[in-house]
């Protein structure tokens, strides 16, 4: 099983877990099929780890953007700094951004208020939003169909119907390891439905590790399970399918 052509539009190497082998694992990709990531800032902080990747590999790209989760603890002109960090050449995104209502370690009108600013931010400097969505579908999409930002609804774990909402205003869907989980059935669904001019692969890595690695850190090269799994439910090759995204991947983060 070896693909090329793969980018991964979501992953966090800033983690943690990747202290160890960062950057042999980088090198290791870059030399078997994975030609380009996105790494995805959380705070001020990992928006600034994410451009110091992007600095470092040509293949690596940066969104800027605070957490749902991070927010609470962020200073009050983070998204100031956010802003700031945007004038960076290799700055594709705001993300990633949105709603999480499973945790509360931000208050829900803190979470709603910094989404909301957020959005209006990557409208003013035309660049697209990655979105984070737990337990919150309906009040992400009511903001999405507000404002109309371009962009990716990541890790989606909605309906067949709420992708459509999405997929109508050309919003893209974000798919991972999820689609691979046996007691996961939505994103398998919406991976058969959805156009396939509308998905983005990622692997929301260390997390999200696609079958058969559940449970291990996930890297950018195990998209190919993901893509395995699409292209059996949609009939195409693997190789199409990381194709297809790669190709919508370019075109909504402006890149090449
Ligand atoms: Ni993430």
């Amino acid at each position: 099983m070896m693909y090329d052509n793969i980018f991964d539009t979501h992953a966090h190497y800033d983690d943690d877990s990747f202290d160890e082998d960062r950057f042999e694992l980088l090198d290791e990709m870059f030399n078997s099929g994975v030609c380009g990531i996105i790494n995805c800032g959380c705070t001020v902080e990992s928006s600034k780890k994410s451009i110091e990747f992007a600095e470092k590999y040509s293949q690596i790209y940066a969104a800027v953007g605070i957490h749902p989760q991070n927010a609470a603890e962020e200073s009050a002109d983070a998204i100031e700094q956010i802003e700031i960090l945007t004038a960076h050449k290799k700055v594709v995104a705001i993300g990633e951004i949105g709603l999480d209502y499973h945790y509360d370690y931000t208050p829900k009108d803190m979470q709603l208020e910094w989404f909301e600013k957020q959005i209006l931010l990557a409208k003013k400097l035309d660049l697209p939003v990655i979105v984070h969505d737990r337990e919150a579908h309906a009040d992400c999409v009511e903001l999405i169909l507000k404002h109309k930002p371009r962009g990716v609804m990541h890790c989606f774990s909605g309906s067949v119907e709420t992708a459509k909402q999405l997929t109508d205003i050309g919003f893209y869907i974000g798919l991972g390891g999820s689609v691979t989980f046996k007691n996961a059935k939505k994103p398998a669904e919406v991976a058969a439905n959805i156009p396939l001019e509308r998905l983005l692969l990622e692997t929301d890595c260390p997390y999200m590790t696609p079958v058969p690695f559940r449970g291990r850190r996930n890297n950018s090269a195990l998209i190919a399970y993901t893509a395995e799994k699409i292209a059996e439910l949609r009939g195409i090759t693997p190789q199409e399918v990381i194709n297809q995204a790669t190709q919508n991947a370019y075109k909504l983060f402006n890149i090449k």
